[in-house]
């Protein structure tokens, strides 16, 4: 059964079934049509499964075009999970939140695989890619699939393996981002080799899916922590009236030793302000305790907080009140040049202004309408930036840096500035860092 299906792997003429067609999803597709694969696509959301069939996007960095390639080379997208017996592989792309404790949400990753078993069969592979914390596989996945009397690692094959992108980031691509991969049994893993072998450049095999999925926590805890150091570097900066961004780009002159990270309105994503909280829950199982992380969640979580203080003092200078001020959020992405709002601190900043009094406007070129959300909810459409837009507020807070921003029609119009990012090198008289 495993030669039979690494042979089918290797040749490309398996069938990859993805399940959850999202930001991880939708190029891991892309990816394996473009190799000559069949892929599957299955998905909940229905209004993204049509607009998918139609060879349209979704996403603004995927071009309708891509998609429908992609269709043309046999990609289908359903919401029918009892196609799941059509694919050799299912590849879970699902969400994994916090839930309102902060505690994992794994409701996602259980609904899909509950929902597929009916219809699995021997010889297939599943791969968990969302992130989570180490256990999930082998003790969530494992059970309910051999619940259905099959047998992982004989007949079917079990593996995790996480799932690495940067956004809008044009030096990398599926292909050339090394995956790590941990199967269930030394048969899995040689099957996940199989599964990604024809896709990615460089596949990392790793003995367990346990360390997998430690491996994806490490590499966010390790970001997430950083972040929360230089976001304290900066409130002792400002303190002191050193210019952070000034320090941080002089630091990383040296060649050894030292790896930038840079400080901003606060974390947002989908994955580092949420994913290291999936080890400090697990580890609480374990009698330890994850200091670093809890830390680094509290200063970065802080950040907004910060950031309207400053802004505070900002109009105070002026002697105006944050109170009946009009204040314009610039950028409500969580990073430049993309158009994920997704844990976005933008979002907070607005939220915060509003519980202050302040008239609030956001701009971002990539987000036309503030877009549904969990924890928010705002009537509001990007502002377009002229000067006489610019002139009508009391103050703008640079949040998210877009490249397409003209910083100098801003820095000319604006009456204060309060710059998160770093963007303006000179202080000028109305920029404030924050
Ligand atoms: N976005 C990233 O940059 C990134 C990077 C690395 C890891 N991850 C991880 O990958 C996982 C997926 O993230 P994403 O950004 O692609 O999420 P997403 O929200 O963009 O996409 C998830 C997709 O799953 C679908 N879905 C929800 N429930 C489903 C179900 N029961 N069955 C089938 N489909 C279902 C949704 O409709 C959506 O299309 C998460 O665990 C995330 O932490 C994301």
């Amino acid at each position: 059964m495993k030669g039979e299906l690494i042979a089918k792997l290797n040749d490309r003429s398996a069938v990859i079934g993805i399940a959850g067609l999202g930001y991880v999803g939708l190029p891991l597709m892309l990816r394996y049509t473009e190799m000559g694969y069949r892929v599957l696509g299955i998905d909940v959301d229905e209004g993204k499964v049509e607009k998918l069939n139609n060879g349209k996007t979704y996403i603004e960095y995927i071009s309708d075009d891509k998609i429908a390639t992609a269709v043309r080379a046999g990609f289908e997208a359903t919401t029918d999970f009892s196609r799941a017996g059509e694919v050799d592989s299912l590849i879970l792309c699902v969400p994994t939140p916090l839930d309102e404790h902060l505690e994992p949400d794994l409701s996602f990753v259980l609904d899909t695989i509950e929902m597929l078993i009916p219809y699995m069969r021997p010889g297939q592979v599943v791969s968990l890619e969302s992130t989570t914390y180490p256990g999930t596989t082998d003790e969530e996945l494992k059970p309910r699939i051999e619940s259905t009397g099959l047998k992982v690692g004989e007949n079917v094959f079990l593996v995790y393996s996480p799932e690495r992108e940067d956004p809008g980031n044009p030096d990398f691509c599926t292909r050339t981002i090394p995956k790590v991969c941990g199967g269930v049994t030394v048969a899995c893993g040689e099957v996940g080799q199989a599964l990604y072998g024809q896709v990615i450049d460089d596949v990392v095999p790793v003995s367990s899916t346990r360390a997998a999925e430690m491996v994806k926590l490490l590499e966010n805890i390790h970001r997430a922590v950083n972040i929360g150091l230089v976001n304290e570097m900066k409130l002792v900066a400002d303190k002191m009236d050193i210019d952070i961004f000034e320090v941080i780009r002089a630091a990383a002159t040296k060649p050894f030793g030292f790896v930038p990270y840079y400080p901003g309105p606060g974390l947002g994503g989908h994955c580092i302000p949420i994913d290291p909280f999936y080890l400090t829950w697990k580890a609480k199982e374990y009698g330890v305790r994850t200091r670093f992380i809890e830390l680094a969640g509290e200063i970065n979580r802080s950040m907004p907080g910060y950031v309207i203080s400053r802004t505070i003092d900002v109009l105070n200078s002026q002697k105006k009140a944050l109170n009946g001020s009009r204040v314009l959020v610039l950028g409500l992405a969580y990073k430049k040049d993309v158009d994920d709002s997704r844990e976005s601190p933008s979002a907070e900043l607005l939220e915060l202004l509003k519980a202050k009094g302040a008239y609030i406007d956001y701009s971002d070129p990539h987000i036309p309408e503030f877009p549904k959300k969990r924890d928010y909810e705002f009537d509001l459409k990007s502002v377009e930036l002229t000067s006489a837009n610019l002139k009508s507020y009391d103050c703008v807070i640079l949040a998210t840096d877009h490249s397409s921003f003209d910083y100098d029609l801003i820095k000319k119009h604006a009456s204060l500035i309060v710059d998160t990012r770093g963007v303006y090198k000179e202080d000028k008289s109305q920029v404030f860092r924050a």
